[in-house]
């Protein structure tokens, strides 16, 4: 199979690219461009067991997340980055040949997992508007469907998924797995769903709002009898001690988190308008912290390497379903403005 195609850190392209890491401005992975809080900085340094093996039961860490998304602890599992609870998720549920049914262009790691725990990804294509069709979801033939794997917002697009066809496929007696990793800045969710919905399975990751990509650390919540399933399975120590301390540092520190989405939020919908005036691109308008462009009549692959070659990094996109596309992470309000110097000079 095909190797998942990797990001590289900051000091590695800084070092490829020959230029200075104070230059690189990495809109390429959704990242929190604000840095690691200062807060959690200091609760690492002052963490002290760093040499003990971490909770396999999670108790403290279930707990604190359960607080925040106002559920029981028995709902919760943590894992390494929502990327571990997707798989623990294939692995729980999946017989080899077992069919789980996705909705293209999405977050690519889904194809991937689901092809490692031997299941069979059947996509089916999205809108023009990267909605999901409620009526051609209903033809879709469920026979050896087990899972089925939804994101709100959709990654790359950016678009909110309609509660109807979450609805039409819980009703179908499936495990429905909603990714709601940017949930933060769209200020949406389907949690409320979980308490009355057993196969429901909503997972979140502290890796992009709470800025905690480098540490791994995610969560699913879940009905009592999954998360029962989940936690049989996944490996004991897989969320360090760091990232309980990181994690639980930011959770009493929300007001931080908070203050950051709304400047996020503010900066997507500025560097959306300002993208809009480029008659080259067709913007998709966004509910998350990144923004979804077609470049007309203009090579996006010219666009992301002179981009790149300016240290301003963003995702390119050439598959079948996005032709000529590129994904831009909401940055600083000084990073986007440089962008859109670099950008104007290239396109026009
Ligand atoms: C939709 C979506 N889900 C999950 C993830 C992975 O999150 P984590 O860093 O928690 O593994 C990403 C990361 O980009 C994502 O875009």
């Amino acid at each position: 199979m095909a190797p998942y195609s990797p990001i590289e850190p900051p000091d590695q392209i800084a070092k490829r690219l020959n230029l200075p890491e104070e230059q690189i401005i990495k809109l390429d992975a959704n990242e929190n461009p604000f840095g690691t809080a200062p807060e959690v900085l200091e609760a690492l340094g002052n963490g002290r067991y760093y040499h003990i093996y971490p909770d396999p039961a999670q108790v403290n860490l279930r707990q604190v997340i359960a607080q925040y998304a106002d559920c029981s602890p028995e709902m919760v599992v943590a894992g390494t980055g929502a990327d571990e609870l997707i798989d623990i998720a294939c692995r729980l549920l999946l017989e080899t040949g077992e069919k789980v049914i996705s909705f293209a262009p999405t977050f690519s790691y889904y194809n991937h997992v689901v092809a490692l725990n031997k299941g069979r990804f059947c996509s089916y294509p999205r809108e023009s508007d990267f909605s999901i069709s409620l009526d051609k979801a209903k033809q879709i033939d469920l026979t050896g469907v087990k899972l089925v794997i939804l994101c709100s917002p959709n990654n790359p697009s950016g678009n909110l998924l309609e509660e109807a066809v979450l609805d039409y496929f819980l009703s179908q007696n499936l495990v429905v797995l909603v990714d709601e990793a940017y949930h933060e800045f769209s200020q949406s969710s389907f949690l409320h769903k979980v308490k009355n919905n057993e196969n429901l399975l909503i997972l979140r990751t502290f890796s992009k709002c709470f800025a905690l990509a480098g540490l791994r650390v995610g969560y699913g919540i879940m009905s009592e009898k999954l998360a029962r399933g989940f936690m049989r399975i996944k490996p004991p120590f897989s969320v360090n001690v760091a990232a309980e301390i990181a994690l639980e540092t930011c959770l009493n520190n929300l007001p931080h988190f908070q203050d950051q989405v709304a400047e996020l939020s503010r900066i997507r919908d500025w560097t959306q308008k300002e993208l809009s005036v480029f008659q080259q691109l067709q913007v998709t308008p966004s509910q998350s912290n990144f923004i979804l462009c077609q470049v007309l009549n203009t090579n996006a692959a010219d666009i992301f390497q002179k981009l790149q070659e300016k240290g301003v990094l963003v995702r390119y996109f050439a598959t079948d379903l996005l032709q000529n596309y590129i994904r831009i992470s909401i940055g600083t309000q000084a990073q986007m403005e440089i962008l859109l110097e670099h950008l104007k000079k290239l396109i026009n």
